[in-house]
């Protein structure tokens, strides 16, 4: 039974409460929220857990990508939003993360905010998957292996010369243009290849030389045959990086040569070289590999 005492207990308890919360100021500091929400390393994501990747890892991971203020990179599953807000804060990237758990996503907004970046990162509430990130002249990853896998075709239709940086894992036979390891931790950087195959006409601007290759293709690596008058020999040391396409070959009358210049859908610009001189030449796709 309530006694008028207790009664009186009872108010004076809940008044002497209502006022501690009345003078609790408004949560106005950037850090409001992070009471609610503390993730653990490891706890369960959509398709992958969240663990960040060690601080020195992402430096690692956005220099090898050489990422500067002309880029606009891509996280894709940002977690608490370390890699964005690291390319923003010191590379000067605009920075977008993908997130697909909302209060995950969050967190990383006020972390962007604490850091002083939240006008050149944006923080998306998504699933990599259903998201649009063809813009990304950088993607970063720290998935799992399938999942690279499934993204492989998405980021094989990129632009050339898109660089995805990789924690952890590959992308089965489509081989790292570099890797290294920070730790015990390894990391993987592709240069997203230009489509060069197929029969190319390469034509001199201002002169005579003529030369018809056939090019093969696996992801970055080329190779293939250059007929120059009615001799055919193979390429000597192809290389794709991105859209800029170089080999080497010997021209009918011995004297070595080099062709380099940068793939544009079927058209090609670039330079012919005999010795240390060089002319202008273009070049255009024939004919699709068969
Ligand atoms: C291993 S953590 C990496 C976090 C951050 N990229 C880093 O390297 O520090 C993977 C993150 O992907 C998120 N994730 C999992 N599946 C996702 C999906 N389908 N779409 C978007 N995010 C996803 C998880 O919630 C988690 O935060």
């Amino acid at each position: 039974m309530i006694t008028s005492v207790n009664r009186f207990i009872l108010l004076f308890a809940w008044t002497a409460a209502a006022a501690a919360i009345a003078q609790t100021p408004p949560p106005a500091t950037p850090e409001y929220g992070d009471e609610f929400y503390r993730p653990h390393s490891g706890q369960a994501g959509k398709n992958v857990v969240w663990v960040p990747t060690p601080d020195e890892l992402v430096q690692k991971m956005l220099r090898s990508a050489k990422v500067t203020e002309k880029d606009v990179v891509y996280d894709l599953g940002a977690g608490d939003g370390k890699i964005p807000i690291a390319a923003a804060r010191d590379f000067k990237a605009r920075a977008i993360g993908i997130e697909y758990n909302p209060e995950m996503a969050e967190l990383a907004r006020r972390n962007a905010k604490r850091a002083g970046v939240d006008d050149r990162v944006k923080i998306i509430t998504g699933d990599i998957f259903e998201s649009d990130f063809s813009e990304a002249t950088v993607v970063t990853l720290y998935l799992l292996p399938d999942l690279n896998y499934k993204l492989r075709p998405t980021i094989l239709k990129m632009k050339p010369g898109t660089r995805v940086v990789s924690h952890q894992f590959n992308m089965r036979d489509w081989e790292a243009d570099e890797t290294y390891t920070e730790g015990y931790r390894d990391a993987y950087l592709w240069i997203v290849p230009a489509q060069a195959a197929g029969r190319w006409t390469f034509k001199e601007e201002k002169g005579e030389w003529l030369g018809t290759a056939d090019l093969s293709q696996v992801f970055q690596r080329v190779g293939g045959y250059l007929t120059v008058g009615n001799k055919s020999q193979p390429l000597l040391a192809p290389t794709l990086t991105g859209d800029q396409l170089a080999f080497s070959f010997v021209d009918p009358d011995g004297q070595a040569r080099s062709i380099r210049g940068k793939i544009n859908g079927d058209n090609f610009e670039g330079w012919l070289r005999l010795s240390t001189y060089d002319t202008k030449v273009t070049g255009t796709r024939t004919a699709l590999p068969k």
